[in-house]
């Protein structure tokens, strides 16, 4: 990693954007119980997505700042690394859930395409030791389910299916055009779907248990077959540090834990966690474009880096439930405001089909 220059300390100072969203949070965290000395600057615009109050536990500690500020803002961002001077950047900061991208698609082409090409721009002028870049699987498209066998690895097309997707990829090209054509010290790790504390209500999981503590539908698309590829929020955020203390510039990490599941039987799972009946579960029209199956091969950061997940699916979702019934304060706040009319706009209209 370069020596830092112009700097009081020789300590790293991180700018993490979108650090007030699930992953982001849960990545300061992280980073601030490892590397009590390093410095982070969260940089988030507080969307729907983000909430100052995940970041209480933070908020006072000397080596932490929140800027509240667009990835888009390009004067603001400039400013902000003119004071900060910072060595790495990590970009979770993204519209980032596929309805809302099926509603409203420029709004993610300009956050999650136009807003990294705003921090890279800013990267190449003040000079950095890794640009890092938050992706996702869902970049390769999908996979059938009746092929068990198949994997994505680095190596397969992007090829997406929402405009969600299609916008990460997109970003993601353009990182890795930085790369090659400013020499820029990228890295990408693309993940797949995570969950654990601070996940927003309006994904699969929390949507679940939150529905289920209420006694409510709970609205699975279609036959509930399609499968996803779950990992716990806390072993992203440290294939992630390990990907940009020892990743290789240049290159993509693929990061899960070979934890395919249906969604069906994550919903039965909560439901018998949480002593619900399975009645509630409600078979609603699908998705658009639904995508069938994700299924990460994550050899390369094992082989690499070293890199295994920590916590089983089993544990995992147990910590979760346990984590939203602990810290209700957190999600009704959510809930009470402007999820409402997205919750009503979203699935008033999904009939139900059985
Ligand atoms: P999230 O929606 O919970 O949080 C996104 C954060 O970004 C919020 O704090 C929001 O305020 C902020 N943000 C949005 N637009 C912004 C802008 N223009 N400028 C500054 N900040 C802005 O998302 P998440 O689930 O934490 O995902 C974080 C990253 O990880 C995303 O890039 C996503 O594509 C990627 N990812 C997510 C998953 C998953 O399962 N959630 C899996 C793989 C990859
Ligand atoms: P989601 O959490 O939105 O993540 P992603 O679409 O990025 O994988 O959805 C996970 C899966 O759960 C996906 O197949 C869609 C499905 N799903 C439902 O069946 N019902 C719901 O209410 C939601 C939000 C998702």
């Amino acid at each position: 990693m370069k020596a830092k220059q112009n700097a009081k300390t020789d300590a790293l100072t991180w700018i993490v954007t979108g650090g007030a969203g699930f992953i982001g949070a849960n990545f300061i965290f992280y980073m601030m119980e490892n590397y009590p000395d390093e410095r982070v600057v969260c940089l988030d615009k507080l969307t729907y997505a983000g909430n100052l109050s995940t970041l209480k536990s933070v908020m006072e500690k000397p080596n932490f700042r929140f800027a509240y500020l667009d990835i888009c803002d390009r004067e603001g961002v400039r400013r902000l690394f003119a004071e900060e001077r910072p060595d790495i950047v990590v970009n979770f900061a993204a519209e980032s859930h596929v309805d809302r991208s099926i509603e409203t698609p420029d709004v993610f082409l300009n956050t999650n395409i136009l807003g990294t090409s705003t921090l890279i721009d800013a990267c190449r002028e003040f000079g950095i030791s890794r640009f890092h870049q938050v992706s996702t699987d869902e970049v390769y498209g999908d996979l059938p389910l009746d092929r068990p066998d198949l994997f994505f690895t680095e190596e397969t097309p992007l090829h997406t299916s929402s405009p969600y997707s299609a916008s990460k990829a997109g970003a993601d090209l353009l990182v890795m055009a930085y790369h090659r054509t400013y020499g820029l010290p990228v890295t990408i790790s693309r993940c797949s779907n995570n969950y654990g504390p601070f996940h927003f209500p309006e994904k699969l999981i929390p949507l679940m248990i939150i529905n289920a503590l209420h006694d409510k539908p709970l609205p699975v698309y279609g036959e509930g077959v399609n499968v996803r590829d779950w990992l716990y929020v806390e072993d992203h955020c440290r294939a992630i540090d390990f990907i940009v203390r020892h990743g290789r510039v240049g290159e993509v990490y693929n990061v899960g834990g070979h934890n395919e599941r249906r969604n069906i039987d994550i919903v039965r799972s909560i439901c018998r966690e949480l002593g619900k009946p399975e009645n509630l579960i409600t078979h609603v029209t699908d998705r658009k474009g639904h995508d069938m199956r994700y299924a990460i091969d994550p050899s390369k950061i094992q082989r690499e880096l070293g890199w295994l997940p920590k916590t089983n699916f089993e544990d995992g979702l147990k910590k979760t439930i346990r984590w939203y019934l602990e810290h209700e304060r957190w999600w009704k706040e959510i809930i009470s405001g402007e999820y409402r009319n997205y919750y009503e706009k979203m699935y008033g209209s999904r009939k139900v089909i059985s």
